[in-house]
């Protein structure tokens, strides 16, 4: 009979991901990434290096980003979780994946779930980042494909459009 690894055993897992409810089965040693794609199927999560480096597995845990192939599914038990399904609204992508789109910040895309996670909570933190805080924020996250620069531009460019929207907005008070 097989030896029982001590926190092999299955067990539920409940978080909200992307607003809804959401649960699965998990043992202990279940890492996040592998929960999320394989029990929850939501495979928009991409899994590159799996140490931590690359950034292609990048979540946002409860609004920070986090790499999920670092973190266990039981420790997102009662989180808020945001993967990149969660972005767009239906058909409509957000406001951060159409500037990917306009800037050409993608080329095979492995990486773009992650960057647009971490983009995202840089524009929270900082709605008007500098180039060389854009590429510092970005830094953990890897793409092989696109030399950053559409990357840059991309987030650069909506945070002008927040900007113009606010100005306006202000302007209309
Ligand atoms: S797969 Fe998680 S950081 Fe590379
Ligand atoms: S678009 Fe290919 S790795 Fe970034």
């Amino acid at each position: 009979m097989p030896e029982e690894i001590p926190g092999d055993e299955p067990r539920l897992v409940r978080l909200t991901v992307n607003g809804t409810p959401r649960s699965g089965i998990a043992t202990d040693r279940t890492l996040l990434s592998d929960f999320l794609r394989h029990e929850l199927g939501l495979t928009g999560t991409h899994i590159g290096c799996e140490h931590g480096v690359c950034g292609a597995c990048t979540v946002a845990i409860d609004g920070a980003p986090a790499r999920s192939c670092l973190a266990f599914a039981v420790q997102a038990e009662g989180r808020q979780v945001i993967t990149v399904e969660g972005l767009a609204d239906g058909e409509r992508l957000s406001p951060l994946q159409r500037a990917f789109q306009d800037n050409h910040a993608l080329q095979c895309g492995y990486c773009t779930s992650g960057f647009l996670i971490t983009a995202g909570a840089l524009l929270d933190e900082n709605p008007d980042p500098s180039d060389d805080e854009i590429r510092e924020y970005l830094s953990g996250n890897i793409c092989r494909c696109t030399g950053y620069v559409g990357i840059v531009g991309a987030v650069k460019q909506v945070a002008a459009e927040r900007a113009a929207a606010s100005n306006g907005s202000a302007r209309d008070a």
